[in-house]
C-alpha cells in the first residue's frame, strides 16, 4: 500500500497543531466541570472575618465530613483588604490577617482544600474596601502568589464600566498570572451575564440580587434598585435560564443560607434540593463549627449532592405547575431523571409527577428512590404521587 506524501504531511501537521493547542491551553481551561462546592464567609459573618475564624472553618469542613461530601473551596468574602500601598499593591488587614493571606492559603491547602478570595470590578468593593479597577493584572499576580484558587468578583462602584469587558479583563489577568483560578462573576444578573459569562471565561455568574435567609419575599435595596430575595424569588428568576448552564459555566443563584436560622429545617431542605436541581454552586454560608445534626445532614446529603454534581451538567427545569405546586426535573447523565415535587403552599398537598412531563412514555415502568429518606420506593408505571409538606419537597430519582 502506498501512502501519498500529501497524507503523511497532513498527518504531521495535524499532530503538531494538536500539540500546540494542548500546550497553549489557558490555565482556566477545564475548571469547574461540575458546580463548585465550598464555604464562604459572607452570609453568616459579613465583615467579621479574620485568619483564626477562616482557618477554624477550614478545619470544620474536614471534621464535619463536608470535605468527604465534596466541599472544596474555603472562600473569604469582602473586608479582608484595607488599602493599597505606595506601589498599588493590595494590603490585607494586618490586624485581622497578621500572618498574611499566603499563610491562610497554605493552611487551607494543607488540609487538601482550596482557597478563595473576593474583590470587585469597580473602584471599591460593596463594603467600601479597595476594588480591583485599574489593578487587575497586579492583583492577579498577587492572588497567584498567595495560592488563590477561586476569585469572586463583585460589581459595586463600577459607574459606567461595561460588564462583559470588565470580566473579560480580569479573566485575562488571571490567566496571564498562570494559575488556574475559578472566576465567580458576581454581577447580580443586571447585564444578563448568562449571555456572555461563558464567552469571557467566567465559571459561574450570579443570576439575581443577594439571597436573604428567608423562604420568600423580595425587598428593594432602594426604589427601582432590585433586590434581595428569598429562596423562591431566586428560583423563579432563574427558572428560564437552564439552557445557559453546563460544565465549566454555571448559573449561580447565590450562596446557601442553610443553617443560618431564618428558615425551618423543611425550608432549608427545600433550598438545598432546589439548588441541586438548578445545578447551582453549593457554597455553604453558615457556621460549620457549630451545626445542629439536622443542618449537617442537609448539607452532606450525598444523594442530593450527586444530583447537583451530575457530570452531564444539565440544569433542571420546572416541567409542571399548578398554583402552589410544582414539578421539577433534571436529566441525569445515565438518562434517569432527578425530580422534585415542590409545595409552596401553606398546607400539605398531594403532588403527582407524570412520566410524560419527564420525557418518558406513560407505559414505561421506572424505579423510584427517595433522596431524603434514602429509600427505594418501588417500581411505578406512568406516574408517581406523594403527599408533600407545606414549604417542603419530595425529591426522587426516576430510573426506567
Ligand atoms: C454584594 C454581593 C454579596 C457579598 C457582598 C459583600 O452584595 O452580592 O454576595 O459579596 O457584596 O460586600
Amino acid at each position: 500500500m502506498r501512502i501519498s506524501r500529501c497524507v503523511v504531511f497532513t498527518f504531521i501537521v495535524t499532530l503538531l497543531a494538536g500539540n500546540l493547542i494542548a500546550q497553549n491551553a489557558l490555565p482556566s481551561t477545564n475548571l469547574a466541570l461540575t458546580p463548585p462546592m465550598g464555604w464562604n464567609s459572607w452570609n453568616k459573618f459579613a465583615c467579621n472575618v479574620n485568619e483564626q475564624m477562616i482557618e477554624s472553618m477550614a478545619d470544620a469542613v474536614v471534621k464535619s465530613g463536608m470535605k468527604d461530601a465534596g466541599y472544596q473551596y474555603v472562600n473569604i468574602d469582602d473586608c479582608w483588604q484595607v488599602s493599597r500601598d505606595a506601589n498599588g499593591k493590595i494590603v490585607p488587614d494586618p490586624q485581622l490577617f497578621p500572618h498574611g493571606m499566603k499563610a491562610v492559603g497554605d493552611y487551607i491547602h494543607s488540609l487538601g482544600l482550596k482557597f478563595g478570595v473576593y474583590s470587585d470590578a469597580g473602584s471599591k468593593t460593596c463594603a467600601g474596601r479597595p476594588g480591583g479597577l485599574g489593578h487587575e493584572y497586579q492583583d492577579a499576580l498577587q492572588y497567584a502568589a498567595w495560592g488563590v484558587d477561586y476569585l469572586k468578583y463583585d460589581w459595586c462602584n463600577t459607574t459606567t464600566q461595561d460588564a462583559k469587558a470588565s470580566y473579560a479583563n480580569i479573566r485575562a489577568a488571571l490567566d496571564s498570572a498562570g494559575r488556574p483560578i475559578v472566576l465567580s462573576i458576581c454581577e447580580w444578573g443586571t447585564a444578563k451575564p448568562w449571555l456572555w459569562g461563558n464567552e469571557v471565561g467566567g465559571n459561574l455568574w450570579r443570576t439575581t440580587g443577594d439571597i436573604q435567609d428567608r423562604w420568600q419575599g423580595r425587598i428593594e435595596w432602594k426604589p427601582g434598585d432590585c433586590c434581595s430575595n428569598g429562596v423562591l424569588d431566586i428560583v423563579d428568576q432563574e427558572a428560564e435560564l437552564y439552557s445557559y448552564a453546563g460544565p465549566g459555566h454555571w448559573n449561580d443563584p447565590d450562596m446557601l443560607e442553610i443553617g443560618n436560622g431564618g428558615m425551618t429545617d423543611t425550608e432549608d431542605r427545600s433550598h438545598f434540593s432546589l439548588w441541586a436541581m438548578l445545578a447551582a454552586p453549593l457554597i455553604a454560608g453558615n457556621n460549620l463549627r457549630d451545626m445542629r445534626p439536622e443542618i449537617h445532614d442537609i448539607l452532606t446529603n450525598k444523594e442530593v449532592i450527586a444530583v447537583d454534581q451530575d457530570p452531564a451538567g444539565h440544569e433542571g427545569q420546572r416541567v409542571w405547575k399548578n398554583g402552589d405546586v410544582e414539578v421539577w426535573s433534571k436529566e441525569m447523565k445515565d438518562g434517569s431523571r432527578a425530580v422534585i415535587l415542590l409545595n409552596r403552599g401553606s398546607a400539605q398537598q398531594e403532588i403527582s409527577v407524570n412520566w410524560e412531563d419527564l420525557g418518558y412514555p406513560t407505559h414505561v415502568s421506572a424505579s423510584v428512590r427517595d433522596l431524603w429518606q434514602h429509600k427505594d420506593l418501588g417500581t411505578f408505571t406512568g406516574k408517581f404521587s406523594s403527599p408533600v409538606a407545606s414549604h417542603g419537597v419530595v425529591m426522587i430519582t426516576v430510573k426506567p
